[in-house]
């Protein structure tokens, strides 16, 4: 059942977490309560009074206490007015939407995730779940523009030493960062698989995405086995505007994950839009 009325959440933490991007804990109101049901990958749509409603991943589901995630990067109106309020503000948050990531399909498998820059946060689920499953294999490749815009501080913390963890940066501080895009270390990320991945899950820049899944096709990786997580604009979030549309797909249901083969073919099917739909984790 869509959740088409915001239930009223508040602010319990905040913290700064990347260049122009904060991580926030909300938490249900006394008497309200949110889906816990969520799998990694879907998002859900945020009210801040005055300001409106966007679109946010899960960056974790919400926990026995009802405890939502979420990193948000500064964009606009919206994201600056949210960075603006102190623990204890109240909001409205209605969800989950959309489809999440294939886990189910992963179970045993070499999964390789790849993220640039925000693009970590709709993964950052879907990796704890992946690191616990008890077989495959797993690494992770994240890109950012420099050390001090890299998001999810904490979390890659924790992943550290439970399965490689390989980062590159556009603009390295020093000579020990691996400087260029996530693709430079594909090959060490198969290596440290025990073999060319069974499947990749991808979520960052579209330009990053599109050359990151060619990268990955020059492997032997069939479109059929690489996932993306697409960026629209919403308005509802929920199916109803059609604002979000992909050729005959609304990316709030039926995204914002896609296989490649599926996201290719309707991205052929999808007459050009002017500057709306152009993209994707922008951060
Ligand atoms: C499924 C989904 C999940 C998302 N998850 C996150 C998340 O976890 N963290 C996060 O920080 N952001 C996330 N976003 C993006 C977030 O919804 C936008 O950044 C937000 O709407 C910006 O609102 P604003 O008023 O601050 O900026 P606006 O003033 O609305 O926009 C500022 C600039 O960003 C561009 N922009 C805004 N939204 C989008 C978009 N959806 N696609 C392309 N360009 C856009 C605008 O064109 C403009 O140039 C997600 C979006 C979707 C669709
Ligand atoms: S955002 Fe309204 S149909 Fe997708």
């Amino acid at each position: 059942m869509k959740q088409t009325t915001p239930s009223a959440v508040r602010i319990v933490a905040a913290y700064d977490d990347g260049q122009d991007a904060r991580h926030f804990e909300l938490a249900p109101l006394s008497g309200e309560s949110i889906a816990s049901a969520v799998e990694p990958g879907q998002f859900f749509m945020l009210s801040v009074p005055g300001a409106g409603e966007a679109a946010f991943t899960y960056a974790a589901p919400p926990d026995a206490r009802g405890h939502v995630q979420a990193l948000v990067r500064r964009v606009g109106a919206l994201t600056s007015r949210l960075f603006e309020l102190e623990p204890g503000a109240v909001l409205g948050l209605r969800g989950p939407f959309g489809r999440g990531w294939p886990l189910a399909e992963l179970r045993a498998q070499r999964v390789l995730v790849i993220a640039g820059g925000c693009g970590l946060a709709p993964l950052c689920s879907a990796v704890d779940h992946l690191a616990a499953r008890g077989a495959g294999a797993l690494a992770v490749i994240y890109g950012a523009r420099n050390p001090d815009s890299q998001v999810l501080g904490v979390e890659r913390g924790r992943w550290s030493g439970r399965f490689p963890l390989l980062e590159t940066y556009d603009h390295p501080d020093d000579p020990d960062q691996i400087r260029g895009t996530p693709i430079v270390r594909l090959d060490e990320a198969c290596q440290a698989l025990g073999g060319a991945p069974e499947a990749a899950l991808v979520c960052g820049p579209e330009l990053m995405m599109t050359r990151v899944a060619a990268a990955l096709r020059d492997r032997g990786l069939g479109a059929g086995r690489i996932w993306l997580s697409l960026e629209r604009r919403m308005h509802c979030g929920d199916g109803r505007c059609g604002h979000c549309y992909l050729g005959p797909s609304y990316v709030c249901q039926d995204g914002p994950t896609y296989r490649l083969d599926e996201f290719q073919r309707l991205q052929a099917e999808s007459p050009p839009r002017a500057t709306e739909l152009v993209s994707v984790h922008h951060c």
